[in-house]
């Protein structure tokens, strides 16, 4: 990104209306700058470096953002969509500035813990096929899930197009009829626990994302809720990026 930009440009990504309202703002006297009072709306400012006040408020800029989403069922993980709704469009307006995309992909059905950034590089670090960023996940199967079904995921099983999974730990937290289990995968194919789970004659009825690398699902946040990463949880989620 270019270091300064218009102001009307930066304060219409954070949600300040168009061009024309905004240019209205100014001449209202209700922008500073660095605590001066501005008439132009055209002039360029740095936003990482310069404070920028409306009406009283100042504006937290920040370059990279990183939001927890608690994602609910019936939303598609993409940035658009001409027919289903998406992560994004269920975002709080404060974030729609920021040109978020989720970090992968969850089913429509699925939900719980999708990362959404602006930081492209931390997300192709993380989807990297060569980095193994373990997910956990909570699902609740229909069928008896037993020990020889643990067994086979540690070995990997084969999928329905003949590829084999790699190792993944399966955890049996109550058996039944309809079991409570809990995955941990190292990679992410296209319906990869549901396609495990079929390999092994059971169905999936309920899936959620609990942790990606060493980020946990904040318990606190109910489905379709979102905050901002915490500084410690981003240090947490970065560390992929020092990681072999
Ligand atoms: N595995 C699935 O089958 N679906 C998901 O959404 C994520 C992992």
């Amino acid at each position: 990104m270019k270091d300064t930009q218009r102001v009307d440009k930066i304060l219409s990504n954070f949600g300040f209306g168009s061009r024309k309202e905004i240019k209205q703002l100014v001449k209202n006297g209700a922008v500073k700058v660095d605590g001066v009072v501005i008439k132009d709306s055209s002039i360029h400012v740095n936003p990482k470096e310069s404070v920028i006040e409306v009406a009283g408020e100042i504006l937290r800029y920040r370059e990279f953002i990183y939001i927890m989403m608690n994602k609910p069922q019936g939303v598609i993980s993409a940035t658009y969509d001409n027919r289903l709704r998406t992560v994004i469009d269920i975002l709080p307006d404060e974030y729609k500035c920021f040109h978020l995309f989720p970090v992968g992909r969850l089913d429509i059905d699925t939900e719980g813990l999708l990362l959404l950034t602006n930081d492209g590089q931390l997300a192709h670090e993380l989807l990297s096929p060569k980095k193994h960023v373990p997910k956990r996940y909570y699902a609740l199967i229909e069928g008896n899930v037993t020990e020889k079904d643990a067994h086979a995921f540690k070995e990997g099983v084969v999928l329905d197009d003949g590829y084999k999974t790699l190792p993944s730990e399966l955890f049996i937290l109550k058996p039944g009829n309809y079991s409570e289990v809990e995955v941990v995968i190292y990679e992410g194919k296209f319906h990869q626990i549901k396609r495990m789970f079929e390999a092994v004659g059971k169905k999936v009825k309920y899936l959620k994302r609990i942790e990606m690398g060493k980020l946990k699902l904040d318990d606190n946040l109910k489905t379709g809720e979102v905050r901002e990463l915490t500084e410690e949880e981003a240090k947490l989620i970065k560390a992929v990026q020092t990681a072999n």
